[in-house]
Parts: structure tokens; C-alpha cells; sequence
């Protein structure tokens, strides 16, 4: 017998009750829509979902996804307002809120980028506790069977302790492993809205934060900081349209020029695979063997023997994008661009000798100049600037903009400065920060966009490649030194070590249960590619090839030759003299001066005379011969001594050599002038610690000649005070502080009888006061005139070096 059908009236009143059972249950609902009226929550939501899914009947940009022209022009994806936040909403119990929980989730907020200090851990006058919170009672003893009992397993507090510390080290990056970072902020200068979109850009006075991560190549994590290498200049810019990074080396240029070499050429720089050695050095024969084959390498080759290898201080080098990029304004016109960052404080390197001995006396020694130049005011800045250029420009140009083994000559496009950078907070934590920093050239925002230069396609992949291993999972943007600034809302989920707890269901777009959102962000918000096209010709197939400007190996490693400075030139030619001299393979050592005289016959010729080499091997045939003639023959700007600085003397260190009975009053008169100027001035005696004076006060020396070496000082000062010069010339450690001063070129200055000690330690000059006005930087003032030639020993200070002083043998 069939069912009878229940009156009309019936189901109407029993639907409130079936709509209340059914949005009880997560399988299954009623066949039709529930009231929207009702007052259960439950029932509402699945009200508010249905009305809120039944808004969006279709999708209304689907037919805008076709076509080029759409593309060029994406539309914004669709949405619905929602008439309360019910429908969205995970869970119904939302707002049962403990100590834990907190609130339901601010609207369109992620809270995962709020500013760091909500991460940062204060321990003062707290107790220390567990993982867990759980205060620990005693940190000293493991949990035993009597106190010369056995340790038992049920110690979860020595378990919990031992087993963090098992899992303290990550892998160190495969390259560029070695570095230190520090915090800032960017100022635009006027707006650049001209050029680009880009946030960072848009107005004048525009502040921007910053973390900056500075870094050698080839060495390891704990390797020293002086070795000759490129430095890497990695910026991240945390700008309110997403994360920027710019990260760029202190060279303009590469050893290669596609990033299917890139393992190859890391893998011929590191130690050898057999027996590991050598640590942090290119002076060996896998480097010399794999680059002598690659004669791309020979410009970038030039740069890495010259002393831009070994910088002074972090802020005493530029900074360079290395590839072409765009730029694209608000109109859609894109130029091309390459990105230049000045040191404020000038250009300034250390000299070969100096750099070992630092690597053995403070391997540590740029990490602590930016530490220390922040901890005491000194910030280091730089000016951000682009050369532009358009596309049709780049085409007229004798080498390829594609090719990383070419710089743009800044004689040929000048540099539109455009804002500057100041690093004024040192990380609180090494590891939290400058080491889980993850930068990624593929990190743009609208206003940016990338030229086709085939090495820079390659680091787009490499670098969040190897940061998924790195980092241990994909949500290290989560870390939070890697958080933007700007909201982040995607339906990108779960992974190792998820930080963010998404509220709802959905995490697939186009939705409409979650009212569209986050929604496409379309041309007007979102970042569009520049729709760069290819010109039909019948090689733009897919193929393994290089553009033939690629070919030309040497015209730009005989420009940035030919433009140092004889001092320069000179260095260049011992670099590639003490590299090749460690190289064990002689024919290794002829192919490389093979390369170098298609660059420069008289680098070549000096090398080879400086390796012994009694006949000069041919020179390496060349890709093509018929090179376009270049638009510059030199280039004053690639020389270090182009970029002097501002002058200021912030941050650089001096020694003032003490013993007893030395005269204090201008000790302590030269290092306050030295402080007023921002100079670290510090007080050498033969040990540390108190000494009587020749007045009979006391002294503090706070560093010693032997746990402070004078190549870690800028500039020298040596004190009068017999007793005290007797005392300094019976020490050995003396006459080398003095020695590696002069040999390195560095302002002396000697007060009346100190000059003894400057004869005592066989300086080929003799110490009179004509010196002074000589330019030589050894400054002799008469006993008692110490104060007064404080002038012009500063201003010796401020032109650097004085490599008049220079000897190839070093006579010292
Ligand atoms: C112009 C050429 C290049 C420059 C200027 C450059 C610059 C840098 C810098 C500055 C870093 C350190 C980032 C940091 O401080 O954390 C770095 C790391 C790295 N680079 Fe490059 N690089 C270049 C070429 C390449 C190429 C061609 C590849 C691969 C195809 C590559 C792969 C990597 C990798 C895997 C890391 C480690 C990233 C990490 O673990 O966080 N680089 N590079």
C-alpha cells in the first residue's frame, strides 16, 4: 500500500525540526533550503551558506580567462558580501574563547604577519620551564636511581633538552653559507612613478623595512670572513605589496652566463670533493681548471682577483641586481633596468696581506664590523639607483643586456638614484633570523618584472627549490623573518610545520561557499606579467643555444682592466699570481694565461712572469673574432677609488699604543677627537688592564697588542712618553704592529720620541716632520704638538690607504 502523502500544513511545521536535525549533521541536509529566519545557529548558517552559494550561480569570469588580451588584463575574481560572517566560519563553537584560543579571527586579517615582536621572547624574571611550560625545578641533574644510581627514562626533562639539541643544526644554504644580516628601512627620494608601480617607489619621504643578509660564496658556515670572493648583497624589502628581494652580489657580473652551469661552477669552487680542502678559497686547481675552460668567466674573473674581492667593511662595498630587470609603471610601459647600490661611506678594500692575517686573528671580522658599526650609531647606508634603458636602446648595444658576464657602462647609462638604504637594528637572534632568512629572486612585486636572461630563470627555481630542504617543508614563508608586511590570503595548505590556522572550509578558488574570497586580485591590484614577446624568427624555436653577443668573452674584462688604477692593476696581477701559484697542475696555470692575454697582454705578461713561466703559451682561441667595437673603452667608474665616500670616518678603528709611563693627556685628547667623529679608538698596551702614566694617573688599556693585531686597526697612533717607548721597543709584537700598519698602507702617526720605535722597526723612511705634508699618511708631530696634528692625521685617515707606500716584494 503506497504511503500517504502528509498534508501541506504538517510539513511546513515539522520543517524547522528537519532543518535543525540535518544541519547537526556534516553528511547530509535537507533536500530543500532551510529558513533563514531561524534562530538556532546551526540552522542559520545552512541558511546564510545556501543564500550565499545560490548569489553565485555561475562564474562570472570564466569567459575571461581566454584570449591575449584578457590576459594582458585580468579581471578581478567575483565576490558576494556576506550578510554575517556565519557562513564562513569553521566551526559554529568559534566564540568559545580561553587563555589559548583568543578570539575568533579579526576579519580579512591574517595575524601571522604581524610585526615580529610578537615572536620575541623576553626570559627577564621568569622561571626557567619545559617546551611545555612546565617550570623546571632543577637544571643541574638528571633524574637517577639514587644519586649513584642509574639515569632513568622517565627524565622527560633531560629527554625533552638532550633531544632539541640533537636537532639544533639545519643545513647550511649550498652556497653563499657564510653571512650576517641586519635590519633597515628604504627612503624613497621622490616618487619614481614615472619608471614603476612599485611600492617601494611611489612617493617621496616612502619608508620601507628592510633585512639585509650579507655573505661570502664558496666557504662554510663557520668560515672566515676575509676570504677573496664575491659577497653576496641580498636585500629583502618588506613593502606593503608583498615581499621585494633584491639579491644581488658586491660584482656586477658572473663567471657564467646560464644556470645550467651553476652547479658546475660551485662545485669546481668548493673544496675538492676528495679530500675537502680548501676552505673559503678559489686558489685551487678544480676553480682554475673548470674557469681556464669557460673563457665567459674571464670578466667576472677580473672582478674576484681585484680588491673588490676583499672588502673593508660590508658598508664600504656596492651592491649590484647583476641581471636586467623591468621596471613598469602605472600605464603598463616597462623599461629595463639595472640596480646599483653605493656605500655612503665610499668604496673601500683591504689589501691582500692584510686579509690573511685577519682570516687567522678575527675570522669573524666583517660579521663584527656590522655589528659593531650598528651597535654604536655608525649605520651603514647606501644609495639605491637604476640605469634605464629600453628595449630598443638594449638592441643597438655592442653586447647582449642577457648575457650576466656584461655590465652596462655607467658612461654610457648614467644611474637615476632613487632612494637610500639605512641597516640601523642588529637581528636579536642569529638563527631565528639571518639564518632562516629565505630570499628568492622570484620574489617580485607589481612595478618589477624580469628580463629573459636565461641564469636568472634558473635562480628563480633554485632558490625556493633548495630552501623546501633548507627550512625543512614548504611554509618557511611563515617564519617570521620571512613574512610579508602585506596581508597574505591564499588557499595554499598544510605542509611541515604550518603556523596559520585558516578559518572555513574552503581553500580552492573560485568558491562560492566562502563568498569568492580570497578572490582573484585581477590587473588593477594584482601583479601582471609584462607581456614581453619574442620576434618570429626561425631560430626562436625550442633550442640549447646562447645568443652569439654571448660569444664575446673578453671585451669587458679588458675594460674593467684597463680602467684602475695602476695600484689596482697592480693587485689584480698579484691575485692572479698567488691564485695560480697554489694551482698543482702547471698546464692548468698556461691555459689560464692563455685567457688572460686575449684580455690583456700585459696582465698576462705579468702573471706569467710572476708563476716563473719562461715562455708565453698562445692565446686561447676565441669564440668569434668579429666582436662589435664597445661604446666605451673606459670606464673611471669600475675603479674603487671612483667612490671615496662622504668622508665620514664612522666606524673605522685606531690603535693608540700605550706602555706605563706614556703621556696621557693626549692619548686621552686624540681618542676623544677620534670618538667625536665616530672612530673606535682603542687604547693597545702590551697586555690589557691598568698602567701609571707619566703624569702618575692610571690608564685602562682595554685591548693588546697581541689579542688585537694592527692589521685589525685603520690607523696607528704611537704615543710619546719615554719610559713608555722603552718599554714598547724591548716588544717584539711592536715592531709588527708597526711593520703591517706601513705595509698595508695605513695612516701612521708618531708623537716625539715615538719615532724610535718607527726606526726600531725598520721602516725604509725616516720619521721627520716633512712627511707630514708629503701625502704619504705618516704623520710626525713634535713632543707635545700631538693634539694639534690630530687634523691632519684624520684627514690622512679619510683618504683610506696611501699605496705610495706600496712594494711588490713588500720590502717589510
Ligand atoms: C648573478 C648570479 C647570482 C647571484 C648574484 C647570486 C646571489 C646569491 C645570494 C646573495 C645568495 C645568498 C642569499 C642569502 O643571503 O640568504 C645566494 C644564495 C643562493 N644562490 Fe645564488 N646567486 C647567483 C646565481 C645563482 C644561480 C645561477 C643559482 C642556481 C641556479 C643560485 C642558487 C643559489 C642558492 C641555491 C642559494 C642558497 C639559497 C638559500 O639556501 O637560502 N645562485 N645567491
Amino acid at each position: 500500500m503506497p504511503k500517504p502523502i502528509k498534508p501541506a500544513s504538517n510539513l511546513q511545521s515539522n520543517k524547522n525540526g528537519v532543518a535543525k536535525a540535518a544541519a547537526r549533521n556534516t553528511d547530509s541536509a535537507p533536500s530543500q533550503p532551510v529558513p533563514a529566519t531561524s534562530s538556532d545557529a546551526a540552522v542559520a548558517k545552512a541558511a546564510q551558506t545556501g543564500i550565499l552559494v545560490a548569489s553565485m550561480p555561475f562564474n562570472p569570469t570564466k569567459a575571461g580567462e581566454h584570449g591575449f588580451v584578457n590576459g594582458l588584463a585580468p579581471q578581478a575574481g567575483a565576490t558576494v558580501a556576506l550578510a554575517s560572517r556565519l557562513p564562513t566560519g569553521s566551526t559554529l563553537s568559534e566564540e568559545n574563547s580561553s587563555e589559548k584560543l583568543g578570539a575568533v579571527a579579526a576579519e580579512g586579517v591574517n595575524a601571522g604577519i604581524e610585526p615580529l615582536d610578537r615572536v620575541r621572547v623576553d626570559s627577564a624574571g621568569q622561571a626557567l620551564t619545559t617546551n611545555q611550560g612546565v617550570k623546571v625545578a632543577d637544571n643541574q641533574n638528571s633524574l637517577k636511581y639514587g644519586v649513584r644510581g642509574p639515569a632513568l627514562l622517565e627524565d622527560f626533562i633531560l629527554r625533552e633538552k638532550i633531544t632539541h639539541f640533537d636537532h639544533e643544526r639545519i643545513p647550511e644554504r649550498i652556497v653563499h653559507a657564510r653571512g650576517s644580516a641586519a635590519h633597515g628601512f628604504f627612503e624613497c627620494y621622490d616618487a619614481a612613478t614615472d619608471l614603476t608601480k612599485a611600492a617601494p617607489f611611489k612617493e617621496a619621504g616612502k619608508i620601507t623595512p628592510v633585512f639585509v643578509r650579507f655573505s661570502t660564496v664558496a666557504g662554510e658556515r663557520g668560515s672566515k670572513d676575509t676570504a677573496r670572493d664575491a659577497r653576496g648583497f641580498a636585500v629583502k624589502f618588506y613593502t606593503d605589496e608583498g615581499n621585494w628581494d633584491l639579491v644581488g652580489n658586491n660584482m656586477p657580473v658572473f663567471f657564467i652566463q646560464d644556470a645550467m652551469k651553476f652547479p658546475d661552477l660551485v662545485h669546481a669552487v668548493k673544496p675538492e670533493p676528495h679530500n675537502q680542502m680548501p676552505q673559503a678559497a678559489s686558489a685551487h686547481d678544480t676553480f682554475w681548471d673548470f674557469v681556464s675552460l669557460m673563457p665567459e668567466s674571464t670578466h667576472m674573473l677580473m672582478w674576484v682577483m681585484s680588491d673588490r674581492a676583499i672588502p673593508r667593511s660590508y658598508a664600504t662595498m656596492q651592491g649590484f641586481g647583476v641581471h636586467t630587470f623591468r621596471m613598469v609603471n602605472g600605464a603598463g610601459t616597462s623599461v629595463f633596468v639595472k640596480f646599483h647600490w653605493t656605500p655612503m661611506a665610499g668604496t673601500h678594500s683591504l689589501v691582500w696581506d692584510e686579509a690573511v692575517k685577519i682570516s687567522g686573528a678575527d675570522p669573524d671580522y666583517h660579521r663584527r664590523d656590522l655589528w659593531e658599526r650598528i651597535e654604536s650609531g655608525a649605520y651603514p647606508e647606501y644609495e639605491l639607483g637604476v640605469q634605464v634603458f629600453t628595449e630598443e636602446q638594449a638592441e643597438q648595444f655592442s653586447f647582449d643586456v642577457l648575457d650576466a658576464t656584461k655590465i652596462v657602462p655607467e658612461e654610457l647609462v648614467p644611474i637615476r638614484p632613487l632612494g637610500r638604504m639605512v641597516l640601523n637594528r642588529n637581528p636579536d637572534n642569529f638563527f631565528a633570523e639571518t639564518e632562516q632568512v629565505a630570499f628568492c629572486t622570484a620574489h617580485i612585486v607589481p612595478g618589477l618584472d624580469f628580463s629573459n636572461d636565461p641564469l636568472l630563470a634558473g635562480r628563480h627555481h633554485s632558490y625556493v627549490d633548495t630552501q623546501i630542504s633548507r627550512l625543512g617543508g614548504p611554509n618557511f614563508h611563515e617564519i617570521p623573518i620571512n613574512a610579508p608586511v602585506a596581508q597574505v590570503h591564499n588557499n595554499q595548505r598544510d605542509g611541515m610545520h604550518r603556523q596559520a590556522i585558516p578559518r572555513g572550509r574552503v581553500s580552492y578558488e573560485p568558491n562560492s561557499l566562502a563568498g569568492g574570497c580570497p578572490f582573484q586580485a585581477g590587473v588593477a591590484q594584482g601583479f601582471v606579467s609584462v607581456a614581453a614577446s619574442i620576434s618570429a624568427k626561425e631560430e626562436q624555436g625550442k633550442v640549447r643555444a646562447k645568443p652569439e653577443k654571448f660569444a664575446d668573452h673578453y671585451t669587458q674584462a679588458t675594460l674593467f682592466f684597463e680602467s684602475q688604477s695602476p695600484v689596482e692593476q697592480g693587485h689584480i696581477a698579484n691575485a692572479f699570481r698567488f691564485e695560480l701559484s697554489k694551482v698543482t697542475v702547471p698546464a692548468i696555470r698556461q691555459r689560464t694565461v692563455a685567457m688572460l692575454r686575449n684580455a690583456s697582454e700585459a696582465l698576462a705578461t705579468k702573471v706569467a712572469k710572476g708563476l716563473g713561466m719562461t715562455t708565453m703559451p698562445e692565446p686561447l682561441p676565441k669564440a668569434i673574432t668579429d666582436v662589435a667595437a664597445p661604446e666605451v673603452m673606459k670606464s673611471p667608474a669600475l675603479s674603487l677609488l671612483h667612490r671615496p665616500g662622504d668622508g665620514s670616518l664612522a666606524g673605522r678603528k685606531v690603535a693608540i699604543l700605550v706602555a706605563p709611563g706614556v703621556e696621557a693627556d693626549f692619548v686621552l685628547k686624540a681618542q676623544t677627537a677620534l670618538l667625536a667623529q665616530g672612530v673606535v679608538a682603542r687604547i693597545v698596551g702590551p697586555h690589557i688592564g691598568l698602567m701609571t702614566t707619566l703624569s702618575g694617573d692610571e690608564l685602562d688599556a682595554d685591548a693588546s697588542m697581541e689579542n688585537s693585531p694592527g692589521f685589525l686597526f685603520d690607523a696607528l697612533i704611537l704615543a710619546d712618553g719615554a719610559e713608555a717607548i722603552a718599554a714598547l721597543s724591548q716588544d717584539g709584537h711592536t715592531g709588527e704592529f708597526i711593520r703591517d700598519q706601513f705595509r698595508h698602507c695605513k695612516p701612521i702617526m708618531c708623537v716625539g720620541d715615538a719615532r724610535h720605535l718607527v726606526r726600531k722597526a725598520g721602516l725604509p723612511i725616516s720619521m721627520d716632520k716633512s712627511l707630514a705634508q708629503g701625502g704619504t699618511g705618516l704623520i710626525v708631530a713634535e713632543a707635545g704638538e700631538g693634539g694639534d696634528a690630530m687634523d691632519a692625521f684624520m684627514a690622512a685617515m679619510r683618504k683610506h690607504r696611501h699605496f705610495g707606500r706600496e712594494m711588490d716584494p713588500p720590502l717589510l
